[in-house]
């Protein structure tokens, strides 16, 4: 099918701008000329989303209007963050939380590049992703739609997305701010002070919209200190209109994130109709409202329309959708994100050579489990499933039993006694974690289902080398079945490609390189308290592994773990400097040697620590990461780039960012629990400081 050309050729000729957009005053220009030319009901109408567009997916895309006389094009969105939604056949991606554990930014990049591209083939050029909510309990139903739990990772894996989408879309980070709990989503109030605030649950949104250059944003359901997202004026024209300066549009989440006095703080749209921005206009002309806060709502989507060249879009042929690259790029972010938990006695990876029959276990072997069945679904025309992935990667060399069930008989025993090796798949599903109201929900439980916990063991007890392949969106506690079993691989929800993924790494065609970008604690009592009935939370500085540092405890598996099979050395860290000041960007560097026999990668990290700080800080904060693929024997010398701003704490008495004088600690490795690198890092005081 034609790509339809969407946007009338008037845009560009009444602003006279070429084909290669246009930038700073210029662009400005242009856009007081086009608002000054709109009636005031031509500017209200395009607050508020409209579904009633045509077009082969107009039905599906939802749509805000432009002004077709002046020839400004409608907006055009779609979810989400593992696939275009409204598109049949759509890649369906790994969801977030497995991109996050790749730790591989520039895949991510692609991922939301590919996305772009499929949604603007479709005519779309909205797309309401990435979520890059900081999961401060992996109890959240929509934990599988955020890339972790640390605003450092959050950051980087976000600002990839929206770069990468924004070479066809428009980004929509989301959803601002402190969006992480499902069932009372509407109505909770989270109560957080300004440090946590800053620190803890914002910088992801301002590197988005910073670094990332997002076009858009979405804000939250829920109310932050006392006032709903949708209307909050510190968070919407206090922080990322005024102190961060974002010159894009916000819009509400859809059909209950908009409310009362929205327009008037902040909000510029209201998705997906119009509800209570229906009496806009009347409240303009009584006076009410100024015309001024209309305009600017109205100012910031035509500059992003313009900026981003919406008026001109490049043609993208259908061809993409779901095309051989974009299912490469799937099948990669999938491998990447995958994480080696456990691996006892080189368990993993099978050599098919010196197999004769396996069985392949559990009702999720053969099963497409690609995610929740929220905002966030994707409907791929197809999905490989763990068993058929292997099918195709072991071909005729091997038997293999599939044992399709949960609970199993005396056959089904006698069958994983005789194998060679036995995979069980199991984990999570659309049913027990998800979005809200349309999924799911929150996951109280971080157990498996008791059921599926005995198929492990039995399948463990009938035959000592079982493998489990793990999927779900976030963290699963596993008591003492963890010990039972061989090897473990956590592959979350693989997306459409997952069970090529699966095999890749299982038969050793590809390395387990995905390290946990949340922790994975031995049961709830690790954890900050989940309420998800209470309307009134508050979020204090500790989650995570920064609550599990603080309290001494010892997780299953830490922050930033993850096994590969070969071994890897990092030693020799160097500095570029031993003291900074305000401003500067130090370097350190460490040689990484893969001392095995097989090629992977390594994820270095490098953590912050406080020694003396005036003020409360985590434990050790992870500041940077490099992912760096190796040969056997092969070595490099990786650097990572620290900006000594971003060692600033939020200072409440004065709202600014201030540096301590403070010898920092750095310390370097391969997991928040394993740095066995260290050296010290003198910084000047210096307040205020600014963090771009
Ligand atoms: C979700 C958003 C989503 C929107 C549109 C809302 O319920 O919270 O993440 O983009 O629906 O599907």
């Amino acid at each position: 099918m034609k790509l339809r050309r969407l946007y009338c050729v008037p845009f560009a000729l009444v602003l006279g701008c070429s084909s290669s957009g246009t930038v700073g005053s210029d662009l400005e220009r242009q856009v007081e000329e086009l608002v000054a030319q709109m009636t005031l009901d031509e500017k209200v109408a395009q607050m508020s989303g409209d579904t009633v567009i045509s077009g082969p997916y107009g039905d599906e895309l939802w749509s805000v209007p432009g002004v077709e006389r002046l020839g400004v094009p409608p907006l055009k969105m779609s979810d989400g963050p593992r696939g275009i939604g409204v598109l049949e056949g759509a890649t369906a991606f790994p969801v977030a939380m497995a991109r996050g554990a790749s730790w591989n930014a520039e895949v991510e990049r692609q991922v939301g590049e590919a996305m772009g591209r499929e949604l603007r083939a479709i005519g779309g050029n909205v797309l309401l992703a990435p979520t890059i909510n900081n999961l401060r309990h992996p109890s959240w139903g929509r934990s599988q739609e955020t890339y972790g739990e640390d605003v450092h990772l959050l950051s980087r894996m976000g600002v990839a997305f929206v770069q990468g989408a924004q070479q066809y879309v428009l980004a929509n980070p989301k959803h601002y701010a402190a969006n992480s709990i499902e069932d009372t989503r509407f109505n909770v109030n989270v109560t957080v002070d300004p440090r946590t605030l800053r620190e803890i649950y914002l910088p992801q949104f301002r590197a988005a919209v910073h670094e990332g250059r997002a076009a858009s944003v979405m804000s939250a359901y829920n109310s932050v200190n006392g006032q709903f997202c949708g209307e909050n004026e510190a968070l919407l024209r206090g922080i990322l209109k005024g102190e961060w300066q974002f010159d894009g549009f916000v819009l509400s989440d859809f059909t209950f994130g908009t409310k009362p006095d929205s327009a008037r703080n902040g909000l510029d749209l209201e998705m997906p109709v119009e509800f209570v921005f229906r009496d806009l206009a009347e409240q303009v002309s009584s006076g009410t409202l100024p015309e001024a806060v209309i305009d600017d709502a109205v100012r910031r989507m035509v500059r992003k329309k313009l900026e981003y060249e919406l008026e001109a879009p490049s043609p993208v042929d259908e061809s993409v959708i779901a095309s051989a690259a974009h299912l490469e790029i799937a099948q990669q972010a999938a491998i990447e994100g995958s994480v080696l938990l456990k691996n006892a006695s080189g368990a993993l990876p099978l050599d098919a050579a010196s197999l004769v029959r396996i069985a392949v276990v559990g009702s999720l072997a053969d099963t497409a489990n690609i995610g929740d069945t929220g905002s966030s679904s994707v409907q791929p025309a197809f999905v490989v499933t763990p068993l058929q992935g292997i099918e195709e990667a072991v071909g005729d060399s091997l038997l293999i039993d599939h044992i399709a069930k949960d609970v199993l008989d005396g056959d089904d025993l006698a069958a994983i006694e005789a194998a060679d090796a036995v995979i069980v798949v199991t984990g999570l599903t659309a049913e027990d974690e998800g979005e809200g109201l349309i999924g799911a929900g929150d996951r109280l439980d971080l157990d498996l289902s008791p059921e599926r916990e005995s198929l492990i063991r039995d399948a463990a007890a009938a035959n000592p080398r079982t493998i489990v392949v793990l999927e779900g969106g976030g963290a699963i506690t596993m008591g003492d079945w963890l010990s039972e079993v061989e090897a473990l691989l956590m592959v979350w929800y693989p997306g459409q490609m997952g069970g090529h993924a699966v095999a890749d790494l299982l038969f050793g065609a590809a390395n387990p390189s995905g390290k946990l970008p949340i922790t994975f604690p031995t049961g709830l009592d690790q954890l900050p308290p989940f309420d998800n009935v209470t309307l009134e939370v508050v979020y204090d500085y500790f989650h995570g592994y920064r609550y599990l540092d603080r309290n001494g405890a010892t997780p299953e598996f830490p922050f930033g773990f993850g096994l590969s099979y070969t071994t890897f050395s990092i030693e020799n860290l160097q500095a570029s400097q031993t003291a900074a000041v305000a401003g500067d960007v130090v370097r350190f560097s460490v040689d990484v040697t893969n001392t095995g026999s097989a090629a992977g990668a390594q994820v270095v990290q490098l953590y912050v620590t406080y020694p003396g700080s005036a003020v409360e800080r985590s434990e050790r904060e992870l500041k940077g990461f490099v992912k760096v693929t190796l040969g056997a024997g092969e070595s490099q010398t990786v650097e990572i780039a620290l900006p000594v701003n971003q060692l600033a704490y939020y200072d409440v008495a004065s709202s600014a960012w201030a540096l301590e004088a403070l010898e920092h600690a750095i310390h370097v490795g391969t997991s928040s629990r394993d740095l066995p690198l260290s050296t010290s890092l003198a910084v000047a005081a210096q307040a205020p400081v600014s963090l771009y």
